[in-house]
Formats: structure tokens, sequence, C-alpha cells
């Protein structure tokens, strides 16, 4: 790809034309699922998530003075069809707010399997506000990239920000719904619940039906949205309580009925919605196996068949044990909480 070198750009000396961020993905405790507003990506509900220190993004972005078009490539590999269209569609909003139409190079360096439920999205679309933010010179503060990412992938608003975040979904009806919608950090007593994520990737492969589409079709035509949605608010708050208390089984508990109620909204829409496998149930049958042999361990879901299991840090090598046996040839992965966006030097080496 013809690269141009970034250039100072004179009228907008707050754009540094050349930025690298790195952002980790995070797993929702409670979920987001359902958009209100598509253009403006605002939820039906406030989520609550988990940053892990796994799977990082890292993402470049070089002003291209003279470019016609931006190139954007993914793990060296130039993007096509709708995934370029996503990013440029979020360039162009960027551009817009910064007053700059220049055209970028991005390149992005992904270590978490794309587009398999494991929030690819969310560590991809925080590191690119970031880097294009100031790229572009936008001088957000977290919350305003909060609300940036969410412009890209929902779920990546939550991203901005290391260990626990929540999203507010924002009050419909509000004047600029656009503010009233971002993710904030919770202060949560982490080495108390010395929480663990043990990643189970059952299938590492692409997703058949996008988040994007299955929330519509879910929103749109199944029976027990409204339900899930009311409950989830539910949730969200005994989540924050047993966040505060430290109580690992409690979280545990919410986060695996919150999950299982969305995977249920979807396989009452019509047509169904089913990202769960058999390995994934394979999985979930060793997660109740530990639990009845008095491990304290909870399954979630996303987007694809992958499991993730919540327990205790301290346990966290036994379940991967057990989890290893049940997914047979897939990976499992150990996770902990991780770390927010964060702005590279101004001399990054990117390819690193
Ligand atoms: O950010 P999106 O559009 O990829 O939505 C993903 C939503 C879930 O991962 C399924 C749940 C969540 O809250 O992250």
């Amino acid at each position: 790809m013809a690269v141009e070198q970034p250039v100072a750009v004179p009228d907008h000396p707050a754009a540094a034309g050349d930025a690298t961020a790195v952002a980790h993905p995070n797993i929702a405790l409670v979920k987001y699922w359902g958009k209100r507003d598509e253009r403006l990506v605002l939820p039906w509900t406030d989520s609550l998530s988990l940053t892990l220190d796994v799977f990082p993004t890292t993402t470049r972005v070089r002003l291209a003075p003279g470019a016609a078009h931006d190139a954007v490539a993914l793990d060296g590999v130039p993007l096509e069809g709708e995934p370029l269209r996503r990013v440029v569609a979020f360039l162009d909003l960027v551009r817009e707010r910064a007053g700059l139409p220049l055209r970028a190079v991005v390149e992005t360096r992904n270590t978490v399997p794309t587009g398999a439920g494991l929030a690819s999205s969310a560590s991809g679309f925080a590191a690119l506000a970031t880097a294009a933010s100031a790229a572009y010179g936008l001088g957000l503060d977290a919350t305003g990239l909060s609300r940036l990412a969410r412009r890209g992938s929902g779920s990546a608003s939550r991203s901005v920000f290391g260990g626990f975040a929540l999203w507010h979904a924002g009050q419909p009806g509000h004047a600029d719904p656009d503010l009233g919608s971002y993710a904030e950090p919770l202060t949560v007593p982490v080495r108390a619940l010395d929480p663990a994520l043990v990643v189970a990737v059952v299938d590492a492969g692409p997703k058949a039906v996008s988040s994007r589409e299955a929330m519509r079709r879910t929103v749109d035509t199944s029976p027990l949205y409204r339900p899930w949605a009311a409950s989830s608010q539910a949730d969200l708050i005994g989540m924050r309580d047993a966040l505060n208390r430290a109580d690992l089984d409690a979280v545990g508990e919410i986060a695996e009925r919150n999950a299982l109620g969305m995977h249920a909204t979807m396989l009452a829409a019509r047509p169904a919605v089913r990202y769960l496998s058999a390995a994934t149930l394979t999985v979930l049958d060793a997660v109740q196996e530990l639990r009845g042999a008095g491990v304290a361990a909870y399954a979630t879901m996303d987007a694809g068949p992958n499991v993730k299991v919540l327990c205790r840090g301290a346990e966290a090598e036994r379940v991967a044990a057990a989890v290893r046996g049940a997914v047979g040839d897939g990976a499992v992965h150990l996770a902990g909480p991780g770390p927010g966006v964060r702005l590279l030097g101004p001399s990054p080496d990117a390819d690193a």
C-alpha cells in the first residue's frame, strides 16, 4: 500500500497527524443487547463489563495528505467490503468533528480471534477512537473517547476503561442523546474479589450472523426481548451490590443468568439466532460439574460459541484444567482485570 508520510497540519495545531493506541477487550457481566438508535448506537439497557489483560489491539492512524481514500489494514491485510465501510464511516465522523477532511492510513494488529464473539470490535474501536482522536486533534477526555468509541461498536465504549466499567444507556428523550450514553469506570474491591476469566475458544472462526443483525432481529421479533431487558436492569443493580461486597458467587450467578437470558431472547427471535454450539454446552456441563465440586465457576457467552468462565484467580488453574478437558482441541486462555486504552509515545514502532 502506498503510504505518504504524515505531515504537520499547520491550521490544526492539536492534530498529532500520527498516533498509536492500545486497547484490550472487555467481557460484559451484564450484557448489552439491542439498540434503540442504530445510527448513534444507543442501547436499550445499561451494561457492565470487565476489561481483560489479554488479546490487546494496537492501532496506528496516520493522516495522508493528498490521498483520495482511506487505506485500512488488519494484520497487514487490506480491509474490504463491510468491515472497511465501517472504519471509513467512523473516520468520517472524526473528520467531521475535527473539521479536517484528510484521509488516513490505519494499521491494526489484533491478537484476539476476529469475529468470534471475543469482543475484537470492542478493543478495535476503542483503539481506533483513541488513535484517530489524537491524529485528528479532537482533544477528547476519557468520557468523550467512550462516546466516540461507542459509535464504532457499542461494547467499545467500555474498553476505554480498565477493570470494571458501566455503560450508561442514557435517557430516551434526552435533548442530546449522544451525550447521555457513555461508560465510566467502577470502583470495586478487586483484590478481595480476585476475579479471573478462563476463556474457552471452542471455535475461532467468524460468526455467521453479525451482532448488529442479530440484535436488530431480536429487538424486532423476539417476545422474550422486553422481559429480558427489564430483568437486566434488575441484574445491574444486583451486580453492583455483589461487586461492592466482593461476593464472587453472587457476581457469577447474576452474570450467568443474564447471559443465558440474552441467548434465550435470540433463540426466540424469528428466525432464531443461535450462537451456542454443542461444544459450548459441553463447556457449560464442565462448569456445572466444577460448581458441584465446590469451585466457584460461572459461564458467560457473547455473539459466538466461546465460553468465558468467571472464577477466583486463586482457582483459575484448576478451572482451566477442567475446561481444557471439555474443549478438546480448542485453546484455553487465562485472563485477569486489564488496563484502559493507552496512547503510545510519539515515535512508536507500530509493528512491534
Ligand atoms: O459491540 P457489539 O456491537 O459487537 O455488541 C456485542 C454485544 C455482546 O458482546 C454480545 C454483549 C456485550 O455487552 O458486550
